[in-house]
């Protein structure tokens, strides 16, 4: 049984709707599906406002979808006990890009990390907490653990030391899978990738799963390389799989075209811009998304069915998901270094 599914997931938002301004509606997800087994690594890709955010909070249980089921070990999240849903919210947490704003400034770190501890009975009395708190900074780096303790609050922290003390609050409460929403993109970049190695260790040593929500491609290869990738494009997902085998052989036009625009960071693999001409690089209106294909606005493949048929994810082999009509005739992508 997987640990989380999410079985033809929707979630339509209704926005305006004043004295002057006709309701109109966002469909942030359109009909995902998902499995997340103990210990995954999902990197969740897609431009801002494609509903990688929302994914993440239906995921978490902080938004309820407007339909679809959410399932935690098999059972509907929306349809179980006040004490298992209480146990699911503990099994699955969330960790935000601000950190600051996640920390409440007037608490220390004892008392950010004891909280929750104490709350759910992980942790007996004082003493016990300052124990397990002061070994989870020993695990998220941030030693000695008595200077942060009890002598520090959140603003006397750098913002990557920060996002360990909201990690650590994670994992405080023995979770097993933490929805990570773009969790290093407002840490100085020279700290990104070891926060990404401590998430990764988590990962191994305490088998945690994770989904990494990103708008970049670099990083989610770099932390989900032995894991799973799913892009979205405009609320739905084109393309899931193996992360190796998608960004290896994109099959997507979207995921080809986002793969031009990214070099990546290992120099052995640096791929120069191989250029696959959209139509428009506007995004359409997501309140008004095209009929069809959403993407076809802007693909330079499409067809007359591609305006009319929306794509469902097809198996292409080997876990690799595609929603394309055209999937058999879109060309290989090959980076141009390759071609020359
Ligand atoms: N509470 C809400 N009310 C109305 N619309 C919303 C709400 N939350 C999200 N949306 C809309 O849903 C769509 C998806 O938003 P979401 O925040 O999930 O995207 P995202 O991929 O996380 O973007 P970003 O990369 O900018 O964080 C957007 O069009 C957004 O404006
Ligand atoms: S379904 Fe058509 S428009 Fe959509 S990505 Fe495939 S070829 Fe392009
Ligand atoms: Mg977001």
């Amino acid at each position: 049984m997987a640990l989380m599914e999410l079985r033809d997931v929707s979630m339509t938002f209704e926005i305006g709707g004043g004295l002057f301004a006709p309701k109109r509606y966002v469909q942030a997800v359109v009909h995902a599906n998902l499995l997340i087994d103990e210990g995954d690594i999902l990197a969740l890709v897609g431009e801002s406002g494609c509903g990688k955010t929302t994914l993440g909070r239906i995921i978490t249980g902080l938004q309820k979808p407007t339909s679809g089921e959410v399932l935690f070990r098999g059972k509907n999240i929306w349809k179980i006990s006040r004490e298992e849903f209480r146990q699911y919210r503990l099994g699955v947490q969330i960790v935000h890009q601000d950190s600051f704003a996640a920390l409440n400034p007037v608490r220390t770190i004892f008392h950010t990390l004891s909280a929750p501890m104490l709350r759910h009975g992980i942790a007996k009395n004082r003493q016990e907490a300052w124990e397990k708190a002061a070994d989870l900074l020993r695990t998220m780096g941030l030693t000695p653990p008595e200077v942060f303790l009890d002598e520090k609050y959140p603003h006397q922290l750098s913002g990557g030391q920060r996002q360990r003390v909201v990690l650590a609050r994670a994992v405080s409460v023995q979770p097993r899978l933490i929805v990570a929403d773009e969790p290093v993109s407002m840490v100085d970049v020279s700290l990104r990738l070891a926060l990404l190695d401590l998430m990764a260790k988590l990962n191994r040593e305490l088998n945690i799963a994770f989904v990494y929500i990103t708008h970049d491609l670099a990083t989610a290869r770099y932390f989900a390389q032995k894991g799973k990738i799913a892009v979205m494009y405009l609320g739905q997902i084109v393309e899931t799989g193996p992360l190796g085998k998608v960004l290896n052989r994109p099959r997507h036009p979207y995921l080809q075209a986002l793969l031009t625009a990214v070099p990546v960071p290992d120099p052995e693999l640096t791929r120069k811009h191989f250029e696959l001409p959209l139509r428009t690089m506007d995004m359409p209106d997501p309140t008004s998304p095209p009929p069809g294909c959403r993407f076809h606005t802007r693909c330079p493949y499409y067809e007359p069915i591609c305006t009319t048929e929306v794509p469902v994810l097809k198996s292409i082999g080997n876990g690799h998901k595609v929603a394309c009509h055209l999937e058999h005739k879109i060309p290989e992508w090959q980076p141009l270094d390759a071609e020359v």
